[in-house]
């Protein structure tokens, strides 16, 4: 029987555009060689700002980039946070970012998501107690719970913004994989002085050229430059040149369209998975992005369900390090992206399987 993984959030090794990343290094190399393998400005290749700039329709002195998007919530962190310092996320939220903010001692309150996004009365009322440094949301295909904030509570949370004064940081890595249904504006078109806006080419090249951005205020950016440039002096310029050259050859528009072709039956293969073998799951029915979650039967716990799992093969990630503040101990989360549609559904049929029996053997539990 073969192991099926939902534990990563991976895009799919067929996805990467290898040949053309090839076809672009070559080129680079010899137009642009000694501008990339030299040190330069900790921002990025200036390059790449500049087509990042035009692509997001905003001047190039409001981007910043780094070895992927993560360290740029860590450069936030090394510039803003103090031990004590208090940030709101939502919760569940990605937890890797969540890690970061407990490195540098951040107190961090969860405000619950709802499958349309962040609960607006229990931030109304955590922002009532205090203001936090930043609150952190991923407002499109949300890892780990696969929802998205609706239009209304986008503006609600930029009028909150606003009238508390709190900076907003947006992670939107999965934005541009949208499988279906309508785009919501980001928080940084509604309010770009309110907003730090990030994104990457993880899940649109691969995570192997370590790119991610930030939009954002100068002044702000100028710090995490600063913050940047005592960190490794500039980022891997090798890989932002190749990853600007593709970029600039207008293939980024035709690989989002086969992300999509290529990840669209793996959602649907997914939604309807948990339709044929968990009809009456509580789980979230996303439009695009890489996870669907579900919360499990009241009683069942997703680490029985996790053992049991184990042994039919199939790998599932543990639920409680998405929580800023504990619970989670029914949280599923299913990263769908990597796997084929036929794993996929293997997978959720072993998950029911593993919820049914754990069910009916309480001593498992
Ligand atoms: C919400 C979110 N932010 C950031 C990252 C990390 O992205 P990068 O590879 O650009 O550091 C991920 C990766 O899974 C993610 O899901």
């Amino acid at each position: 029987m073969e192991t099926i993984n939902f534990t990563r959030g991976v895009p799919a090794n067929e996805s990467f555009p290898t040949a053309e990343l090839i076809d672009a290094s070559t080129a680079v190399f010899k137009s642009h060689g000694n501008q990339m393998l030299q040190y330069g400005p900790s921002r990025g290749f200036e390059p790449l700002r500049q087509w990042l700039a035009e692509w997001q329709h905003v001047d190039v002195d409001r981007v910043i980039t780094a070895n992927g998007s993560l360290q740029l919530i860590e450069f936030l962190c090394l510039h803003m946070i103090k031990p004590g310092d208090l940030v709101f996320t939502e919760s569940p939220s990605y937890d890797r970012t969540l890690g970061l903010l407990r490195r540098h001692g951040a107190r961090v309150v969860g405000i619950e998501m709802e499958p349309d996004g962040p609960n607006i009365d229990a931030l109304e009322s955590a922002l009532k107690k205090a203001v936090p440094k930043f609150f952190y949301l991923i407002p499109d295909f949300q890892n780990p719970a696969g929802a998205t904030c609706s239009g209304p509570k986008r503006r609600q949370i930029v009028e909150l913004a606003q009238k508390y004064g709190v900076l907003l940081v947006e992670d939107a890595p999965y934005r541009m994989l949208r499988y279906r249904g309508k785009e919501e504006p980001t928080l940084y078109e509604m309010a770009p002085d309110r907003t730090l806006h990030m994104s990457s080419f993880t899940k649109l090249i691969a995570p192997g050229v370590r790119c991610g951005f930030m939009l954002g205020d100068p002044a702000t950016l100028g710090k995490l430059a600063k913050v940047a440039e005592d960190t490794y002096i500039s980022p891997g310029y090798v890989a932002q040149a190749i990853t600007w050259e593709w970029c600039r050859r207008g293939l980024l528009p035709p690989q989002i369209e086969r992300l999509k072709t290529l990840y669209a039956p793996r959602l649907d293969a997914c939604l309807g998975g948990i339709e044929k073998y968990m009809p009456d799951a509580k789980a979230t029915k996303p439009d695009g992005g890489f996870f669907i979650s579900l919360t499990l039967p009241e009683g069942v716990s997703t680490t029985a369900v996790r053992a049991q799992a184990a042994g039919k093969g199939l790998n599932l990630a543990d639920g409680l390090a998405f929580f800023p503040e504990g619970g989670g101990d029914r949280f599923v989360r299913l990263p769908f992206c990597a796997l084929s549609p036929a794993e996929i559904d293997a997978g959720v049929r072993r998950l029911a399987e593993s919820v049914k029996e754990t069910q009916s053997a309480p001593a498992a539990r």
